[in-house]
């Protein structure tokens, strides 16, 4: 079967994860993408392109779409953390579930590594041991790409000149110096090495893929800054969130298993080698230095 004639379908094509593998694979694959609200993909326009408006919490009519003929299936679910814990982890098995009734041959399921306690961690991992479990009574094969930290985060988090020492200043919560961030650009990144696993996917069969590309603490990260951007930095810790901040107890608790026991638990003590496999699939991923130097992250001066 030749890659024109295999149809990959994307789950959350507007979002970031999706988007990203959409774009990646339109001019190879044709592309099914999924997305509540066609008008958010308006701006793309490729001959591989079939918009789908489907909602993916009706899992009649999300089967009802992997039946026209999907071969493979990207799937990202969000974290709602306003919704119930279990319910990321009920909507995964769903998708699961409808893949292998539809017939499809191929999730690439974006999963999060096991043995972080963190909810959208354990709830992931959950549905991917699931998925495991359905590959014995199915058809369906499993692909399970586990997304490091993007480099986007860091738009949200930017840091702050201190007029009293120009010193460039990076404020950090729950996590401390010898902490991992495992950074990848998933916008132009995650695309690129899920096209490559799905050029050649029996090679993945059951694998667990890291998408890292650069895993350095936020030391490192300031240090990087303060060449690309010339400037002196430093690196300030709080042990909580400040009042206030949206999200706060949940950041909290997200960053603090970065700490312990690790983003990737199975990789604590060799980080730098999470970086590998994403490597090998695609050789040109952006590292935090090149991030600064390509996107850019102006630093807030008050
Ligand atoms: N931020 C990080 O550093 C990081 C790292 C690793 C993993 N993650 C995980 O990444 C996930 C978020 O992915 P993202 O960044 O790609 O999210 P995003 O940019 O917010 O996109 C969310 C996508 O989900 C789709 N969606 C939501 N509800 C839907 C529904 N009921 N039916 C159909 N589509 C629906 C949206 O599609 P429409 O609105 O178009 O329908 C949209 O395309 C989270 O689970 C998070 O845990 C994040």
């Amino acid at each position: 079967m030749s890659s024109q004639s295999r149809v990959v379908a994307v789950i959350g094509a507007s979002g970031v994860q999706g988007l990203s593998v959409v774009n990646a694979l339109l001019d190879t694959f044709p592309v099914h993408a999924y997305t509540r609200d066609a008008s958010k993909l308006k701006h793309l326009s490729h001959p591989n392109l079939t918009v789908v408006e489907v909602d993916i919490n009706d899992s009649t009519a999300l089967k009802a779409a992997l039946k026209n003929g999907v071969w493979a299936l990207f799937a990202n679910n969000l974290s709602d953390y306003t919704k119930p814990i279990g319910a990321e982890e009920a909507l995964g098995k769903n998708i699961v579930d409808a893949a292998a009734e539809a017939g499809v041959e191929w999730l690439v399921y974006s999963s999060m590594p096991e043995g972080n306690p963190f909810r959208a961690f354990v709830e992931k991992s959950n549905v991917m041991k699931y998925a495991r479990e359905v590959t014995k009574r199915s058809q369906l094969k499993n692909v399970f790409v586990e997304v490091g930290a993007y480099m986007s985060n860091s738009q949200g988090n930017k840091p702050v000149l201190n007029p009293a020492d120009g010193v460039v200043e990076f404020t950090w919560i729950a996590i401390d110096a010898q902490t991992y961030l495992p950074l990848i650009s998933t916008d132009t990144d995650l695309g690129p090495i899920v096209k490559a696993v799905l050029q050649n996917p029996d090679e993945w069969n059951d694998a667990e893929i890291p998408v890292v590309a650069d895993p350095l603490t936020v030391t490192q990260m300031a240090e990087v800054y303060s060449k690309v951007y010339n400037v002196p930095t430093r690196v300030k810790f709080l042990e909580h969130a400040p009042p206030g901040l949206p999200f706060g107890s949940i950041m909290e608790d997200l960053l603090g298993s970065f700490k312990d026991p690790g983003y990737f638990p199975a990789y604590v003590g060799r980080e730098r080698e999470i970086a590998q496999i994403a490597k090998r699939l695609f050789p040109g991923v952006r590292t935090w230095e090149t991030y600064l130097r390509e996107v850019g992250l102006d630093y807030i001066k008050n």
